[in-house]
């Protein structure tokens, strides 16, 4: 049967219409199989990043926090997704109260025993007993000048003193004793005595009254430049060579002067360069280092004045 020219042209365009359609199959099989391969490669080599872990390095990136716990979290969750809590700012640690500076140990306190070598003895602070006597009173193995009756100390500061002036002369000074221990009597006598002459002001400035004065301890020395006797227990004495070895030198041996320039507001008497008190070497180092006075370095009130106006004749 021979088919019409319309019949022909339908049935060709079946077959086109057929062939159209499987290419279409093909096509999308092929699509679907190189898309997968694509995919599946990329995961295999890592380029493809998975949905946990681009959100726990957004997680991270936000809260500028990538420790462990974090990547812990559930991928996805809520937990995750949510904006992180702030850490809370931690109080800060209040600083330790500063430890206070122990206090320096001086070499000694002051006492007010009168056979301590530590005694303070001033205006404001007598004698108690008022008549105390040492009792191991010794006259210095020194050159002396002056009444015998004043001539010992008790035997420390004796052997002090004796290696003090033999110390010196090998080194060319030449020291002399003119006033050690005096009793309370010896005291009252001399004070009375020249208060008898020049009354009580000017008998105080330079002289204890009796009851008062460190000779009494037998902790006390008056001494002179042998050389130089114009200026026994005169302020011309610190001017000496004598004077001057003293002022360096007496610590060493365990004497201060007791009197200093320009400290009469506190000890009650002027300079006197010549009157030295024996409290130790260790006592009399400091203070000298120091350059205090007794009562600064003992940090006992200043004794410019007696209590008592005038002085009570018994
Ligand atoms: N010259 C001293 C202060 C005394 O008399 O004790
Ligand atoms: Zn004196």
């Amino acid at each position: 049967m021979v088919e019409s020219r319309g019949q022909a042209l339908q049935r060709r365009r079946a077959v086109y219409r057929r062939r159209r359609a499987w290419a279409a199959v093909i096509a999308v099989v092929l699509l679907a199989l190189l898309g997968f391969g694509l995919y599946a490669g990329l995961k295999t080599w890592g380029l493809l990043p998975s949905g946990q872990d681009a959100e726990g390095s957004e997680s991270a990136e936000l809260s500028g926090n990538n420790s462990d716990d974090d990547l812990a979290s559930p991928a996805g969750s809520s937990a995750a997704a949510a904006e992180p809590e702030p850490e809370p700012t931690p109080e800060p640690e209040p600083e330790p109260e500063p430890e206070p500076e122990p206090e320096p140990e001086r070499a000694s306190d002051p006492s007010w025993d009168p056979d301590s070598i530590h005694v303070l003895v001033n205006r404001q602070n007598p004698f108690d007993p008022v008549d105390y006597a040492p009792t191991d009173l010794v006259v210095p193995d020194v050159p002396h000048y002056g009444p015998e009756a004043a001539m010992s100390l008790r035997q420390e500061p004796a052997a002090a003193l004796e290696e003090l002036i033999a110390t010196g002369r090998q080194e060319g000074m030449a020291l002399g004793l003119v006033s050690g221990y005096r009793s309370f009597d010896y005291q009252f006598q001399i004070y009375w005595a020249r208060h008898a002459e020049v009354g009580t002001e000017a008998t105080d400035l330079y002289m204890s009254r009796p009851g008062y004065s460190e000779h009494q301890t037998g902790l006390a020395a008056d001494v002179i430049s042998i050389e130089n006797p114009d200026c026994m227990l005169g302020e011309c004495f610190a001017d000496t060579p004598e004077g001057q070895w003293v002022a360096e030198n007496a610590h060493r041996f365990g004497f201060i002067i007791r009197y200093l320039e320009d400290m009469e507001h506190i000890t009650g008497y002027p300079y006197e360069p010549w009157h030295l008190r024996y409290v130790g070497v260790e006592t009399a180092t400091e203070v000298f280092e120091l350059g205090l006075t007794l009562e600064e370095y003992w940090e006992q009130p200043a004794a410019p004045d007696y209590d008592d106006a005038e002085p009570t004749y018994p």
